[in-house]
């Protein structure tokens, strides 16, 4: 199911309701992601802290493994409402690419404005993933 300008807007407003349940008591930086999978499933996440910082994980990574725990990874794109609209971070890029090199990547600020429109491939370039490890 390609995202489309109806289920743009559903995956818009299922990062927003993602963002409220962010637990960021230390950087009070509240973030939502929302995945959109082939399937037209949408799979949330939002970044949860830890006293011990470096245990902090970011809303688009929550999402892509609760996704593949579900055994959702054909991701047609994410969603992520933060105040500024924000890019994922390079970790997030990252593990994204694995499943979606492609991904059609939204970002928005919480009233719900889409700030800016890219895909993973233009936010990571000359990327590593699978295709990489092929051996022999
Ligand atoms: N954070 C994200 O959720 N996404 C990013 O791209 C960068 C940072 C979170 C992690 C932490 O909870 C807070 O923002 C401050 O770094």
């Amino acid at each position: 199911m390609p995202a489309d300008s109806s289920n743009r807007q559903t995956l818009v407003e299922a990062t927003i309701q993602a963002r409220l349940r962010a637990y960021a008591p230390y950087s009070k930086f509240f973030v939502g992601a929302a995945l959109l999978h082939s399937s037209g499933e949408i799979i949330t996440g939002a970044n949860v802290e830890n006293a011990s910082y470096g245990l902090t994980i970011c809303p688009e990574r929550a999402a892509t493994f609760t996704a593949v725990a579900k055994g959702l990874t054909d991701f047609e794109a994410i969603a992520i409402c933060v105040e500024g609209a924000g890019a994922p971070c390079g970790a997030c890029r990252q593990v994204l690419h694995e499943f979606a090199p492609n991904l059609v990547v939204l970002m928005t600020d919480p009233t719900g404005e889409l700030i800016r429109e890219t895909t993973l491939d233009q936010l990571l370039p000359d990327s590593f993933g699978p295709e990489n490890l092929t051996t022999s």
